[in-house]
């Protein structure tokens, strides 16, 4: 397919993009089913061929050498066998789904019997999922390797989200680190970890923007905003890969779920998505596209329908732009099954035509569906899919076999690492630390505040299901964790108290779930005696992540019903809450002093809060999504669109009169969240000044050059205006008013951890271009218009200090 005489060297690496937009992707088009089905926007957009490899190890010149040899040797079964993927328990889903549109509420069932090691053996498997441990993915690669006629080895995927053995915090609570060097530096010690098991391939990051958390999944990705999501993807991108995919410790990721999955209407899982072509570009859209620019490797289709379209069956997405427009030259997976569920979605009425147009629209390997290996090869024969679409489905696939060096290293590499690490601890727990948010803390008694506790603090009561319980610290994707290597909050508060000569009085009180009042006794007694109450309260694990939502978002079972009854006792509290997503705190921050958004911290969980608690540490964390007052705000975000009839400044805390009715408004609950985006205290206060622009003006030819180039530095300076050392996430938002689209009342565009010192103070900048000023139509252009723009810059979404400048026609 391609010409083995080109040279070395940046020419080459355009003449085999062009060779791949035109020749190929003109190949497919071809096809007679047509790449075009399922197209849900008008105006499909032409292959670029100027648009550069988004990985050049990916295409390079010796790998794709390589790939022809092997695709001249390969028959067409096992062309297709690289083209599938199975688990190790031997099941798939069945081709006959069994009429599901006749049972609706029926899921997918799994009653075929797959002979994994067989298909291995036999040059028929392609890769298998969450097989993990050197001794299983060695037995299965032996059969591939050693038995198969071509030795292609396998590859082996795993939802490692957050760590392998070594675990930190839920993609969320990293995400409210706002510090993706340290995401990029505990990803790295993940891939290390799961190499040495055979794992070469992670199905993360997950990067789904969220603004509604009734999705469970909320907790797997890095909140409401896309500017945060797509520095939180780059971060674990380079995480993963590293700079060189053949470095044994590195992971090919699976960046999910492509795309738009964390617009499930009302949160509920698997739910459909519909939106304007600008919203999916502007806001969900851009984590993808900065992962793929990263280098990622794979990409996962999604379960859920784009405008009617599944995103498994979806040319749009996965063709015109993940391909075309954006240069992707990895292989895409289909989610679980999610190539059968096209029938279900009623767009398919048989596994044939499932398979067919999943493949058509550019998903190359099918998780668990056993549709490719079942039914590609009639469509092949009836010339309903082209040769030359599988040949180029295998091709990516082998690329990242290629790439990550599997050829040459198909075994698992180095002692396997089968717990904790000692040596990741520090990093995981530092991970830990960042991500906790501490959103209240108030004096008691008219005292100082109630964090951090005092060094000699002598007796905490410490309350709650979740305060000594190693298993939920880990969060929903823990497949390879390790409960024993997990450090509890009573562990840690423990080992303290012997330091310190204080004591703990721990009384679990009540069960995560359920309404026994058996504990509550027991609880408030210890909570009277205590100088300090420490409250451990939230959702299990379980409660989200994948088919974890939730309609309602309050704390689990009578967990709220026994925090009254302690506050009853006029202890000062301080209420650490677990989560994967944000909860509804209203009456917890109406009564309890402190209160500290902790997420699944993982390993180190106990450790990292024990040191922002006794202050060794100041929390820095910020919010990655709004948290409600009510269930009922929900979808709630900061960068909403304005309205026609916004409330300016009327006190929605009080019941509408005729005066105060008819505005964008509810009628028994404020707007805005009790707990912003961006927002999250310290043990010091933070002032900012003199916030400026480097012009007032900027002439229209000039912005709307797409040159990477800076239009306006943007300045401000934060202060440590306290007495104690701490760092400050500063943020940077924008307002664009004027445009011809409706934009956000501001939208996130720059952020930078800073550590200050008391009385310390620093000059911040940031610098906008194009990419931070410019926003979507709905023809999916980025535009920049002459328009006038407000920049803040402060500590969360809420920041007040701004300037103006004008782009000019
Ligand atoms: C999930 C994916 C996951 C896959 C493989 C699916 O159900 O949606 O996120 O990677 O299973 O385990």
């Amino acid at each position: 397919m391609f010409d083995s005489s080109l040279k070395n060297g940046a020419s080459k690496q355009k003449a085999l993009r062009a060779c791949l937009a035109f020749g190929l992707g003109a190949a497919m088009l071809h096809g007679t089913a047509g790449a075009q089905e399922g197209v849900p926007y008008a105006g499909v957009t032409e292959p670029h061929a100027a648009v550069q490899p988004s990985n050049e190890q990916l295409v390079s010149p010796a790998i794709e050498r390589k790939i022809d040899a092997l695709l001249k040797q390969m028959t067409l079964e096992e062309k297709l066998g690289q083209l599938v993927q199975y688990g190790d328990s031997g099941e798939a889903a069945v081709a006959e789904l069994g009429g599901a549109a006749q049972q609706p509420g029926k899921n997918p069932e799994t009653h075929v019997k797959i002979d994994v090691m067989n298909l291995a053996a036999t040059g028929r498997l392609g890769s298998m999922l969450n097989v993990v441990g050197a001794e299983r993915t060695n037995s299965y690669q032996h059969a591939a390797v050693e038995k198969s006629r071509l030795h292609i080895p396998l590859i082996f995927g795993a939802d490692i989200l957050h760590g392998y053995r070594t675990v930190y915090p839920i993609p969320l609570g990293l995400a409210a680190t706002f510090d993706p060097e340290l995401v990029t530096a505990v990803s790295h010690i993940s891939a290390a970890e799961a190499t040495t098991a055979g794992v070469r391939w992670f199905y993360s990051p997950m990067v789904d923007i969220s603004r509604d958390p009734r999705w469970g999944r909320t907790q797997e990705g890095a909140g409401e905003d896309a500017y945060l999501g797509a520095a939180m993807a780059r971060a674990y991108i380079r995480g993963y890969q590293g700079n060189d995919l053949s470095q044994p410790d590195t992971v090919a990721a699976s960046v999910k779920h492509f795309a738009a999955y964390g617009a499930a209407e009302a949160g509920r899982e698997y739910n459909t998505t519909d939106m304007s072509l600008s919203r999916l570009r502007q806001v969900y859209l851009p984590p993808y596209k900065a992962a793929v620019e990263a280098g990622a490797a794979t990409m996962m289709s999604a379960f859920n329908a784009l405008n009617g379209v599944p995103a498994t069956a979806n040319s749009f997405l996965l063709k015109d732009v993940l391909r075309n427009e954006w240069g992707f030259d990895g292989f895409v997976v289909s989610d679980y099954t999610a190539v059968m569920e096209l029938r279900n979605h009623g767009i398919a009425q048989d596994a044939a035509t499932a398979a067919r147009k999943a493949f058509l629209a550019g998903v190359d390997v099918d998780m668990m569906s056993h549709y490719y290996d079942a039914e590609l090869p009639a469509q092949i024969r009836s010339g309903r899919v082209p040769m030359a679409a599988v040949n180029e489905a295998v091709r990516r696939v082998l690329r990242v076999k290629f790439a990550l060096g599997v050829f040459e290293h198909p075994y698992a590499q180095g002692t396997e690492v089968t717990a904790a690490v000692a040596e990741h601890r520090p990093l995981v727990r530092k991970a830990a630390e960042e991500s906790l948010v501490l959103l209240q803390n108030k004096a008691f008694n008219g005292a100082s505040p109630v964090l951090p506790l005092s060094g000699t603090a002598a007796k905490i009561a410490l309350i709650g299901p979740l305060a000594d319980d190693t298993a939920e610290m880990i969060g929903a994707w823990g497949i390879t964790k390790r409960d024993p290597d997990v450090v509890t909050v009573r562990d840690a508060l423990e080992a303290r108290a012997k330091q310190t000569g204080g004591a703990v009085l721990y009384a679990e009180g009540t069960k995560i779930s359920g309404d026994s009042e058996d504990g509550f006794a027991a609880a408030v007694d210890a909570a009277k005696q205590a100088d300090v109450v420490v409250i451990a309260l939230g959702e299990s694990c379980e409660m989200s992540g994948e088919a974890g939502s939730r309609a309602r978002l309050d704390l689990p079972g009578n967990q709220e019903k026994l925090l009254e009854e302690v506050a009853a006792t006029g202890r000062p509290i301080v209420l650490l809450v677990f989560s994967g997503r944000p909860l509804v705190l209203d009456w917890a921050a109406n009564h309890v002093q402190a209160i500290v958004e902790s997420w699944f911290p993982g390993t180190e969980a106990g450790n990292a809060i024990a040191n922002v608690l006794y202050g060794d540490v100041a929390p820095s964390g910020k919010l990655p999504m709004s948290f409600p007052r009510a269930v009922g705000q929900e979808p709630l975000y900061y960068n909403q669109f304005p309205t026609g009839r916004p409330p300016f400044d009327t006190d929605l805390t009080k019941t509408p009169t005729f005066a105060t009715r008819f505005v964008s408004r509810y009628i028994d609950a404020p707007n805005d969240a009790l707990f912003p985006f961006g927002y999250g205290l310290s043990y010091t206060e933070f002032a900012f000044s003199d916030m400026n622009l480097s012009a007032a003006k900027v002439p229209l030819h000039e912005a709307q050059q797409e040159n990477g180039h800076k239009l306006i530095t943007a300045a401000a300076t934060v202060k440590n205006t306290g007495n104690r050392a701490a760092t400050e996430v500063v943020q940077c938002y924008v307002r664009n008013l004027g445009a011809s689209l409706e934009q956000p009342v501001r939208s996130l565009q720059g952020f930078t951890r800073v550590t200050l010192q008391p009385g310390e103070s620093k000059k911040v900048s940031f610098e906008l271009g194009f990419a931070e000023l410019s926003f979507f139509d709905n023809a999916g252009r980025s535009v920049i218009e002459p328009t006038h723009y407000t920049v803040w810059i402060g500590g969360s979404s809420l920041a007040t200090e701004h300037a103006d400048f004008d782009v000019t026609p």
